[in-house]
């Protein structure tokens, strides 16, 4: 089944073609330096960038597939979550088309389509053979969930931040280190400088008590603001900020915010059989910081100490796209769903 998928839920305009679970194009117009200079995504101005380019960049994703627009057979939309401004356009654009080449519409959740965006890597569906349930990890600027993944039509949130997004922390942890916007990559590259001492502070790892599948990044951004700025009321100066220093803590908050999402991965594979009636038997991750580099290492280090296979998205797909829609909507579709016209946006996830 050839899939238009459109996803505006925050700052990227993207439309992608996929067809049985292959990438036929990608479009990805990032508005990043539209936003830059106010140091964060501005909701109106991200709404009208959606609005002058969504249209043009549907059709370069239908010429890059080579598919005529009539060759389309659903349209695949992310509802929710996100800046409601920003998914009214793509929910208005794409309940347009799909009327006018009366092809169905599905509308799907933004951060399910996260976890499905590692079985579309290597452009096929090498993954397909997945057995579930699956413990699925979603880590991106605006989300950090553990998920119950049944089957990609059944998902149940375990957990989810009670703070800041896992790749939020890592934005605010790079502006307090001076870094550009956005962060999280900036900081993730000096982490990997040449002998940089990932021990160099010792910052806090939130467990929030024993059972808990939530997370909490807010104390780690504390504790990385006070090792630079120094703690409020204390006569001590902090060390000065040499290029060294910076290095070493970029790598210390690096090796804290990844243990904490393992930690809480490990947890819940403990847990298993309470949560999921059946041992997991496998781990699917994604969202942008999927492209963390240490996070990759320790998550493939974790699903070989479990013998658990772990579907996590090509690098090109971590961040936001519409491949993940099309291919989440594809699925969800051949499993014979449909949105009515009245497919609402929304600004919090479904669950
Ligand atoms: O999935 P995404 O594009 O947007 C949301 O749905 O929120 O994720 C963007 C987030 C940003 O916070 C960005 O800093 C983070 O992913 N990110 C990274 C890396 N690449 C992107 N964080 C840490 N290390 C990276 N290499
Ligand atoms: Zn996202």
């Amino acid at each position: 089944m050839r899939v238009l998928g459109i996803e505006t839920s925050c700052d990227e305009t993207a439309a992608a073609v996929v067809r049985d679970g292959c990438v036929l194009s990608s479009v990805v117009a990032s508005q990043t330096e539209l936003h830059e200079q106010y140091g964060g995504v501005v909701p109106e101005l991200a709404s009208r960038a959606h609005l002058e380019r969504i249209m043009p960049i549907v059709a370069r994703s239908l010429a890059d597939a080579g598919v005529a627009p009539r060759e389309i057979e659903g349209i695949a939309v992310g509802n929710r979550p996100g800046l409601i401004g920003s998914l009214l356009v793509g929910v208005a654009a794409a309940k347009a088309l799909a009327w006018s080449l009366s092809v169905p519409l599905i509308g799907v959740d933004h951060v399910h389509s996260h976890l499905f965006a590692g079985m579309l890597s290597g452009g096929g569906r090498e993954a397909a053979n997945i057995e579930f349930p699956a413990l699925g990890l979603v880590v991106s600027g605006g989300h950090t969930s553990l998920y119950l993944v049944r089957s990609w039509t059944r998902l149940k949130r375990l957990g989810a931040t009670i703070d800041d997004a896992m790749g939020e922390a890592f934005d605010k942890a790079a502006v307090i280190l001076g870094l550009p916007f956005p962060g999280g990559p900036n900081l993730d590259t000096l982490a990997q400088t040449q002998g940089a001492n990932d021990r160099e502070v010792d910052l806090p790892v939130s467990r929030l008590g024993p059972d808990s599948l939530d997370f909490s990044f807010s104390g780690l951004k504390t504790a990385m603001l006070y090792e630079v700025r120094g703690v409020p009321g204390k006569i001590d100066a902090p060390p000065p900020m040499t290029d060294s220093r910076r290095v070493n803590l970029a790598a210390s908050f690096q090796r804290a915010a990844v243990k904490a999402a393992i930690v809480k991965l490990e947890r819940a594979l403990e847990r298993g059989a309470r949560d999921a009636g059946d041992p997991y038997r496998a781990i699917i991750a994604g969202g942008g910081v999927t492209a963390n580099s240490r996070l990759r290492r320790e998550l493939s280090e974790l699903a070989k100490k479990r013998g658990l296979p772990l579907v996590i998205p090509a690098m090109n797909l971590c961040v936001d796209n519409a491949a993940m829609i099309a291919g989440l909507g594809e699925v969800k579709l051949a499993a014979g769903e449909r949105s009515g016209w009245d497919l609402a946006a929304a600004p919090t996830t479904g669950g």
